[in-house]
């Protein structure tokens, strides 16, 4: 029986450069399950970026399929695929993308704001992230006001608004294997959900010298933990 969260079938992706087409995957199958923690592992440029864009369906795929949940986002009407990721997927961007003229709180709630959920579970589940990832203190501040490591947080913590599926998280930073670790942020026993499967991509060591792109891999680091209730 096939358990995938997230799959993907044959994924190409090529980017047209000056006349050249810059191919940046060439035939990914991945297949992601419940309660995998994955990182993918590479040199800058060997397309952990184009990958997980296209997993989260944030760019189309020159050709291939991504399965969520079993269903194919690829064969699926926009509106449809784009209520499947905003349901089940929580996308942690490298640069965090915070909305500016939002506070913290205000961009922990928006995903739910847009996925319609009512006023008095956004407000106590917002304060119950922003506790989780110690911001309890930072909740009417604007991201100007905080640090690169707090927005981060306040991306994290966005991340989870929707009680996802699944969490892809592009380069996410020693911040989650520091003080506060991941899994201390995400559990909670008090509530329903269950946070299912995690996806990380993770930076390449900092000793490694990047490879030539014509010699860059990927590769992924697998460890199953234990189902997390979020
Ligand atoms: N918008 C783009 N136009 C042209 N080439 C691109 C574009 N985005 C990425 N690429 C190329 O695709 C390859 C993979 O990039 P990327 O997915 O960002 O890698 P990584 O995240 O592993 O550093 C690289 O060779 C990069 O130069
Ligand atoms: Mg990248």
């Amino acid at each position: 029986m096939n358990n995938s969260i997230l799959q993907t079938e044959n994924l190409t992706k090529s980017y047209p450069l000056n006349g050249v087409e810059v191919q940046a995957l060439r035939g990914v199958n991945v297949s992601i399950e419940s309660g995998e923690f994955v990182a993918i592992v590479g040199p800058s440029g060997c397309g952990k970026s184009t990958l997980l864009s296209i997993a989260g369906g944030l760019m189309k795929p020159s050709s291939g399929h991504i399965l969520l949940n079993g269903q194919d986002l690829t064969q699926l009407p926009e509106q449809e695929s784009a209520r499947l990721r905003r349901d089940h997927i929580g996308f942690v961007f490298q640069s965090f993308d915070l909305l500016a003229d939002l506070t913290a709180a205000e961009n922990v709630e928006f995903p739910m704001v847009l996925a319609n959920r009512p006023e008095s579970e956004r407000r106590s589940w917002v304060q119950e992230l922003l506790k989780r990832v110690g911001l309890a203190d930072k909740a009417d501040h604007l991201p100007d006001e905080l640090s690169g490591g707090q927005k981060q947080r306040v991306a994290i913590a966005r991340s989870l608004a929707n009680r996802p599926n699944i969490i892809l998280a592009d380069e996410p930073t020693g911040i989650w294997t520091a003080s506060l670790p991941l899994k201390s942020w995400i559990s909670c026993p008090a509530s329903t959900a269950t946070m299912r499967s995690l996806w990380s991509w993770s930076p390449m060591p900092r000793t490694t010298q990047p490879a030539p792109i014509a010699e860059s891999r990927c590769v992924m680091d697998r460890s199953k933990s234990k189902q997390e209730q979020l």
